[in-house]
């Protein structure tokens, strides 16, 4: 047996993974399902900007996780720990799943629409196998087929950062289709994340009671996720989808929504496209607003644009406190190829 793979067995390597944050590029609400959820279309994409898990072999009786960076939430590192409980709960066979010691470099803002609690999630469920050193001698179907289930059982936006490339989600969101990768230098991403949670089932219920949150344009969104998503599977370049943001970011159904429950958001949006002169969205349920450009050093000008502009008061943000205002791109390529070396 190599050394690498024997270190392993005896889980003294850690096992890293990168846990990207997504951006809905559209997200299309179909129609409230009897079971309370929505059905959606949605093309999303993941970014460079990625939280940083590492999962090792615990000391004590119980799994535990450390997060660095910002503050993650109960919620989100709940997810981490949950997603390595089910992994363990499913293990047949002549296995020994240790206790691990997670440690979670959480970058991406939390609750932010960005899915950074769901990609941890994701990336949990794919590095504790690793660790466990498990799944390597089933059927590649079988095991995909099982890491999927569980996924989809964490959460609806887990099941998209399992391919690691841009997706067209569908259902409320577990169903998941991998396009081609995005063709051509990264397009660069400012995201600006107001200090101010959305709660996503906040947003959902508001579009449900709410006429005013519905949207205006019937059909209009689906139709543009639908046509987006068409060109995509035959191939889609960076620049041509830079030349679309006026749509994309008009292709938002939870935008009005998101609107009436963190007050101060539409007019963040208003100053943003006022000081930048581009298209502004929102990702999923927000309150993330983001902008695209041709290239990261574009969005990294803009950034400091905005820190200028919120420095003297010309673009005022809601919440207790700055936003994050975050220069990135769209990941360059599938991010499950960027992991960091396990043990080889
Ligand atoms: O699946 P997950 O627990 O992440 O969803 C959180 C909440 O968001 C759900 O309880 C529901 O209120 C709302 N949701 C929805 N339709 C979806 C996804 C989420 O209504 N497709």
């Amino acid at each position: 047996m190599p050394e690498a793979a024997s270190a392993r067995d005896r889980g003294l390597s850690p096992v890293i993974r990168l846990a990207p944050a997504k951006l809905n590029l559209t997200l299309a609400v179909l129609g409230r399902r009897d079971d309370g959820y929505h059905d959606l279309h949605s093309v999303a994409v993941p970014l460079a900007l990625a939280d940083r898990l590492s999962l090792a072999r615990g000391h004590g009786r119980l799994d535990s996780l450390r997060v660095t960076g910002r503050d993650a939430g109960p919620a989100e590192a709940n997810l981490v720990l949950r997603a390595i409980a089910a992994a363990r709960a499913r293990l047949r066979g002549p296995v020994d799943p240790w206790p691990v010691a997670a440690l979670l470099d959480k970058v991406i803002p939390v609750a932010a629409g960005l899915g950074g609690g769901s990609s941890d999630a994701a990336a949990a469920l794919d590095a504790v196998y690793d660790l466990w050193d498990v799944g390597t001698t089933l059927d590649p179907a079988a095991w995909s087929e099982h890491r999927a289930r569980l996924a989809r059982e964490l959460g609806s936006d887990v099941p998209l950062f399992l391919p690691g490339g841009p997706v067209v989600l569908t259902g409320r969101g577990e169903r998941i289709e991998p396009l081609p990768a995005l063709r051509g230098s990264p397009p660069g991403v400012l995201l600006v994340t107001p200090a101010i949670a959305a709660s996503t089932p906040a947003v959902f219920a508001t579009l449900d009671a709410d006429p005013a949150a519905r949207p205006s344009g019937s059909g209009s969104t689906r139709a543009a996720s639908e046509h987006l998503a068409t060109e995509w599977r035959a191939g889609m370049n960076a620049a041509a989808l830079v030349v679309r943001a006026g749509v994309l970011a008009s292709a938002n159904d939870l935008a009005a929504a998101a609107d009436a429950v963190v007050p101060g958001l539409r007019s963040l949006r208003r100053s943003l496209v006022r000081a930048l002169g581009r298209p502004v969205g929102l990702s999923g349920s927000g309150p993330t607003l983001w902008v695209l450009y041709a290239s990261g050093t574009e969005a990294a000008s803009a950034a400091d644009r905005v820190r200028v502009g919120l420095g003297d008061g010309s673009i005022v943000a809601p919440g207790a406190g700055s936003p994050s205002v975050i220069s990135t791109t769209i990941a360059a390529h599938s991010t499950r190829d960027d992991e960091e070396g396990t043990t080889s």
